[in-house]
C-alpha cells in the first residue's frame, strides 16, 4: 500500500479549502493516517524544499511557506502517489486543468493551494520530515480497526 505526503500551503489553509481538499481525496477511495495543522520553521521549509535551492524561486518559496500554518497530511491507498498529483493537477495553475485542485482554486504558481510528493522517494522522506512514527496510523482492513 502506498503513501503520499500532501500539505494543504498557507493560501489554501487561509481560505478556508482544508475541508474541500479533504473531501476529495476521502471521496476518490483514499485514507488519511496522519494529519496535522502546524507553522512551518525555516529548517524545516528548507530540507523540504531542498532540491530546489539553487532555483531562483527558492526564497520566495521558503518566505511563503513559514508565512502562515499549512495543514500536513499523510494519505494511504493504492497508486495515490501519482493519483494525488493528478487530482492536484499542474504545478502552475494556469496550465491546471479544470476540476483539478489547482484548476479550480488557483491562478500563480507560487500560491498554487497544495503540495504533493512527486515520487516514492520523495513520498518516504517527506513523510519522515513531517511526522513521527506515532503520528501516522494505519487501518488493518483484515481485522477492519485502527493500529
Ligand atoms: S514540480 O512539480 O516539482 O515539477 O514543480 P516545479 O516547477 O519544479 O516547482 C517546485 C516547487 O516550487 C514552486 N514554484 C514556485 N514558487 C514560487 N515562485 C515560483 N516562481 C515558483 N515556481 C515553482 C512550485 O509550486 C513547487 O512547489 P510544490 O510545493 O512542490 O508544489
Amino acid at each position: 500500500m502506498e503513501r503520499s505526503f500532501i500539505m494543504v500551503k498557507p493560501d489554501g489553509v487561509q481560505r478556508g479549502l482544508v475541508g474541500d481538499i479533504v473531501n476529495r481525496f476521502e471521496k476518490k477511495g483514499f485514507t488519511l493516517v496522519g494529519a496535522k495543522l502546524t507553522q512551518v520553521s525555516k529548517e524545516r521549509a528548507e530540507q523540504h524544499y531542498a532540491e530546489h535551492k539553487d532555483r531562483p524561486f527558492f526564497g520566495e518559496l521558503v518566505s511563503f511557506i513559514t508565512s502562515s500554518p499549512v495543514f500536513a497530511m499523510v494519505w494511504e491507498g493504492e497508486h495515490v502517489i501519482s493519483t494525488a498529483r493528478a487530482m492536484m493537477g499542474k504545478t502552475n495553475p494556469i496550465d491546471a486543468a479544470p476540476g483539478t485542485i489547482r484548476g479550480d482554486y488557483a491562478v500563480s504558481v507560487g500560491m498554487n493551494i497544495i503540495h504533493g510528493s512527486d515520487s516514492e522517494e520523495s513520498a518516504v522522506r517527506e513523510i519522515a520530515l513531517w511526522f513521527a512514527n506515532d503520528e501516522v496510523t494505519s487501518m488493518d482492513k483484515t481485522i477492519g480497526r485502527w493500529i
